[in-house]
């Protein structure tokens, strides 16, 4: 080994050793005892029984897809299904966990999965709405209070987090991640995969994480859900491949493939993805379960002629249990037969299943997440609701607030107007678990709670239609009013799976109901609820003020009476910039910098004719009642070693006179590097409370990593050379510094 090398890999493993350390620790391991117990029941079992191991089937509870396979419970009782979705209660999961312990050959019980997205019973904000909070320990602990509610009602396995970065809010499916970040997105991946799992698997409040959808299900082209996706390996590595990774270091035990395709093959049968990336370079012990029927869709995909070939290619790419496609069941013993399958593949599979159903503890008790009692006093607890109220005025981001509209007086007549004013049905959002409408608290309802001196509403308009006098109404009320509150946006069914949108402003009835409100002189405060960045220039610009409030679930009008209260002081961040039109998509704060940047004199740089480059609102903005002022962030150092962390010191002062919430975002520019260079990134966040008056002094490490990136020849690492450091509250308001680093 050279001089070089072996400094340099002394310097690794000093600097990044303790780091990688740390995080593999978290990371999910078989433990030893568990092997003889796999090989003792690997030994016993049949072809057919391991190939049940291997399969997942939905009850007929639901479904997100086609049903392939009817009669589930027979296909339990011989052996053939070894893993159940869309079952859950403590009766029912009882009933079909009987079946198998004492119905089958073997007695292996049962995996129960099931989208438990963002609540079970108690339904929190939607993730995209949550990671609006930037508020990792209440983030945590909506994912904590999810499985304990969850595996009391005898669920073991959720389908979340789920982590995919995007930057195109046409695609529905982004109210289900972290936005557009990849670093915020690590972070909550992190978050929610310890949330889910809990202080260790095997404990009866702890389930298994799944992150999905692994790969780069967040950039189908054009924004259309099931789409392709295409991305050069850099683009790929840098911004969409480390949620998983980091979701994976934190424990999750397993992971999902996505429906795409990546560089033209599906992930679904992808063995770079599967193998050399998932197993071989990041070390996952887990088990890898497909996305509905995605084995199935690879004949689709024209990437092979027949299921049976689908099949083949998902498991030699390292697939290890269908879901919902019945291809390994009605196909796999033929391909072993045919010698397309090696029994060493099929038996690998089969201990990666049996490994995590031994570590939950299901054997020594199968019904461990069967508890009546438990059921009864967890769903809807009142320290739950309590957490999900919580989390969701921290969710609330202000855009908007012209003349100290908000907030609002009690001495105030109040018009409340919009089809979501005196709504339920909508709050609990897309992927609502076992949510129940019934049991949200509406505007109306938490806007009533704080006693304001008068309240009137209506609706105005439907979601999508004018109302009969809707609008007349409306406007008579307003005029009465002193202020009126428009609550209005999409409706939940809007966002989320197989709902992309080419348009992705209001619906036009609201816009115009909003836009007439406006016209009246009142002041207006805008409520919006919906599931990704909307686009509605003209109320942006006209509306007094804008609150954006997702969908927040079983607590969304207390949390929002809090807020237009201000018994809670507004402090969530936009985790995705808002664009002006749908003609800036995709529009996001880390772009690369470019030959011809931006100049407002020159026409031939990079920019539309008919519209600003900005957004409408960047990444990380959002407004509090008080104000706050960031100092330019302080390096320990302005030169400092290649490798050598370097702390840095940011001062945040609230300079308004209530107590207050800021989120201190760190963001860096590498000026010089062997290939383009995002303009910034963000590479560190604290949120902070302080009183009115308040300064307080941050302190943050970058560490080597967060100056790395995969440089041309794509090895990992930094380049020495001049970085600027940037702090501020949001990603288009930043202080700089520069600083160097040397050989
Ligand atoms: C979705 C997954 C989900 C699965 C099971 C699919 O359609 O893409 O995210 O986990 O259904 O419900």
């Amino acid at each position: 080994m050279s001089n070089t090398i072996f400094r340099s890999l002394i310097t690794w493993l000093l600097v990044a050793g303790p780091f990688w350390g740390r995080l593999c620790a978290q990371m999910y391991r078989p433990s030893a005892a568990v092997e003889d117990r796999v090989t003792a029941l690997l030994d016993k079992m049949s072809l057919e029984e391991k190939i049940g191991q291997l399969t997942l089937y939905t009850t007929d509870w639901g479904s997100t897809g086609p049903t392939i396979r009817e009669g589930y419970k027979n296909d339990i009782r011989s052996g053939a299904c070894g893993n159940l979705f869309n079952s859950h209660t403590v009766s029912f999961v009882r009933e079909l966990q009987r079946i198998a312990v004492e119905e089958t050959r073997l007695k292996i019980p049962l995996l129960f999965g099931f989208d438990v997205i963002h609540g079970y019973k108690t339904i929190f904000p939607i993730p995209l709405g949550e990671s609006a909070s930037w508020d990792l320990e209440a983030i945590e602990r909506s994912a904590r209070v999810a499985a304990t509610e969850a595996t009391a009602a005898g669920l073991n396995w959720t389908f979340a987090p789920m982590v995919d970065v995007c930057r195109d809010p046409r695609w529905g499916r982004v109210m289900e991640g972290a936005g557009e970040d990849t670093y915020l997105g690590c972070r909550i991946a992190e978050a929610r995969t310890r949330g889910f799992q809990g202080k260790k698997l095997g404990d009866t409040d702890a389930m298994l994480a799944c992150v999905k959808h692994f790969a780069a299900y967040g950039a189908p082209i054009a924004g259309r859900d099931y789409n392709s996706v295409d991305m050069s390996e850099r683009y790929f590595r840098e911004y969409y491949l480390p949620p998983y990774e980091a979701a994976i270091r934190a424990g999750a035990a397993t992971v999902m493939t996505s429906f795409n395709d990546y560089d033209g093959v599906p992930a679904t049968g992808n063995k770079y993805l599967l193998t050399d990336i998932l197993r071989k370079e990041w070390g996952f012990k887990g088990f890898v379960v497909t996305d509905y029927t995605s084995i199935n869709e690879m004949v689709n995909h024209g990437v092979v002629a027949d299921e049976k070939a689908a099949g083949e290619l998902a498991m030699n790419a390292g697939v290890d249990m269908d879901m919902q496609g019945a291809v390994y069941q009605r196909f796999m013993l033929q391909s072993y037969k045919d010698g397309k399958i090696a029994m060493p593949l099929i038996n690998d599979a089969v201990r990666r299943v049996l490994r995590l159903k031994i570590e939950l503890g299901l054997f020594e008790d199968p019904y461990k997440y069967c508890d009546e009692t438990r059921e009864k006093n967890s769903l809807l607890s009142a320290e739950h609701r309590a957490a999900a109220r919580d989390v969701s005025r921290k969710s609330i981001v202000l855009l908007k607030n012209e003349g100290g509209i908000l907030p609002l007086k009690k001495t105030q007549k109040i018009a409340l107007i919009g089809p979501l004013a005196d709504n339920k049905s909508e709050l609990i959002g897309n992927w609502n678990g076992a949510g129940n409408a019934n049991d949200c608290v509406s505007v109306l309802e938490g806007l009533r709670a704080k006693a304001p001196a008068e309240i009137t509403t209506e609706a105005g308009s439907d979601f999508m239609a004018e109302k009969s006098d809707g609008l007349a109404n409306a406007l008579a009320l307003a005029e009465k009013a002193d202020v009126v509150v428009a609550v209005v946006g999409e409706t939940a069914m809007m966002s989320g799976e197989a709902c992309a949108r080419g348009e992705i402003g209001l619906p036009a009835a609201q816009e115009a109901l909003v836009m007439a409100l406006i016209k009246t002189g009142k002041p207006v405060v805008v409520v919006l609820m919906n599931g990704r960045p909307l686009a509605f220039p003209a109320i942006a610009e006209s509306a007094g003020a804008i609150v954006e409030s997702w969908w927040l679930g079983t607590e969304a009008g207390n949390a929002i009476a809090d807020v237009l209260f201000g018994d809670y002081n507004p402090s969530g961040k936009l985790p995705m910039s808002f664009p002006r039109s749908v003609g800036q998509v995709p529009v996001f704060y880390n772009e690369k910098s470019t030959g011809r940047p931006f100049d407002p004199n020159s026409k031939w740089t990079s920019k539309y004719i008919d519209m600003p480059n900005s957004p409408q609102w960047p990444f990380g903005f959002g407004l509090s009642y008080t104000t706050f002022s960031i100092s330019e962030p302080k390096p320990e150092k302005t030169t400092f070693k290649k490798g050598e962390p370097l702390k840095v010191s940011v001062t945040v002062s609230n300079t308004g006179a209530r107590d207050g919430e800021e989120v201190v975002q760190l963001y860096v520019h590498d000026l010089v590097g062997s290939v383009t260079r995002p303009v910034k990134e963000l590479k560190g966040f604290q949120k902070v409370m302080l009183k009115a008056g308040e300064s307080r002094t941050l302190q943050f490490t970058l560490t080597e990593k967060d100056l790395s990136f995969y440089r041309r020849d794509m090895s990992f690492g930094t380049e020495p050379g001049d970085f600027e450091i940037m702090a501020g509250g949001n990603s288009a308001d930043l202080k700089k510094v520069r600083v160097t680093m040397t050989e």
